[in-house]
C-alpha cells in the first residue's frame, strides 16, 4: 500500500495504536503530522513526524489545531483516555459522561475542526473497540461510546462524500493504554482473553496499524467497519 505524496494527520500518535500508525504510515510514503497532549508526550513520536500538541477535550485546542493545520488527505483518530469499564450497576452516569468527552466527543470536535480541510480524495479513519458490537458483559459503556462512533461515521461516509469515512474496530491490544496495572494483573488479563480468541492471542499495535493504513489507502473503501480483533467480535 502507498501514501506517496500523501499528507495523514494522527490523533494520538504519541503511544499505542496511533504510534504504530505513524510509523506505519511513514514507511507508506506519507507526510505525517501526528498529535500528543503535551510538548514531553510528543517526543515519542517516530523520526520524521511532525509533532502538534493537542487535548481534544478543550475547544480551544481543537480549533487551534484547525487553524494551524493545511490541506489534510487522511485523518485518523486513535485516541481516548477514561474509558468506562464496568458492569452497568457499577460505572456512575458520571464516569460514562467521561468517557464520552475522552472519546466520542474528542473526535467529533477534531472532525468538525479538520473536515474543511479534507481533500476530496481524502479519508478519515475512526478507531473504535470491538466492544461495540461483541455484547461482552461488562463492556456496555465502551459499546455505547464506541457504537456512537460506528453510527456517525457511516452517516459521514454519506454525507460527505467523496470523503471516505472508516472505522477500525481493534479488540485488546497491548498498548500503554494497560500501563497503570500491576504487571501481574495485566498478563493475566492478557492471557485471559488470548484463550478466549479464535486468533489465540491478544493484538498488538502493529495489526491494528496495518488495517489504517489499509482504510486510509484504499480509494473502494468507505463506510466499512474493519474488526481486528482476532475474532472477538464473533458468536461463542
Ligand atoms: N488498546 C486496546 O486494547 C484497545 C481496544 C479497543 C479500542 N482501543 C482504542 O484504540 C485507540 C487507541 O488506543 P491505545 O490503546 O493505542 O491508547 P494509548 O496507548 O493509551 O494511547 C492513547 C493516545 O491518545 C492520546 N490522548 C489521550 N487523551 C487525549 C486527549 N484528551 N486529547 C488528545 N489526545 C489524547 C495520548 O496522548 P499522550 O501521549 O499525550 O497521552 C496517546 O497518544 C483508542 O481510541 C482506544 O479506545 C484500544
Amino acid at each position: 500500500m502507498t501514501l506517496m505524496t500523501s499528507h495523514v494527520l494522527i490523533v494520538g500518535g504519541t503511544k499505542g495504536i496511533g504510534r504504530a500508525s505513524v510509523a506505519a504510515a511513514l514507511a507508506a510514503g506519507a507526510r505525517v503530522t501526528a498529535t500528543g497532549r503535551s510538548a514531553e508526550s510528543l517526543r515519542a513520536l517516530p523520526d520524521g513526524a511532525e509533532g502538534v500538541a493537542l487535548d481534544f477535550t478543550d475547544p480551544v485546542s481543537v480549533t487551534a489545531l484547525g487553524s494551524r493545520v493545511g490541506p489534510v488527505d487522511h485523518l485518523v483518530l486513535s485516541a481516548s483516555h477514561a474509558p468506562a469499564w464496568g458492569g452497568f450497576a457499577e460505572v456512575s452516569e458520571e464516569a460514562l459522561r467521561a468517557a464520552f468527552e475522552a472519546k466520542f466527543w474528542g473526535y467529533w470536535r477534531v472532525i468538525r475542526a479538520v473536515a474543511p480541510k479534507l481533500s476530496a480524495t481524502g479519508s478519515v479513519t475512526l478507531v473504535t473497540g470491538a466492544a461495540a458490537r461483541a455484547a461482552l458483559p461488562g463492556t456496555s459503556g465502551l459499546a455505547a461510546v464506541n457504537g456512537a462512533l460506528e453510527a456517525m461515521a457511516k452517516v459521514l461516509a454519506a454525507e460527505l462524500a467523496p470523503r471516505r469515512f472508516n472505522t477500525v474496530s481493534p479488540g485488546m491490544t497491548a498498548t500503554e493504554a494497560y500501563d497503570g496495572l500491576p504487571d501481574a494483573a495485566r498478563d493475566g488479563m492478557f492471557a485471559a482473553a488470548a484463550a478466549k480468541l479464535p486468533a489465540g492471542r491478544i493484538g498488538a499495535a502493529d495489526d491494528i496499524a496495518a488495517a489504517i493504513v489499509m482504510a486510509m489507502a484504499n480509494p473502494f473503501l468507505t463506510g466499512a467497519t474493519l474488526d481486528v480483533d482476532g475474532g472477538a467480535h464473533l458468536a461463542r
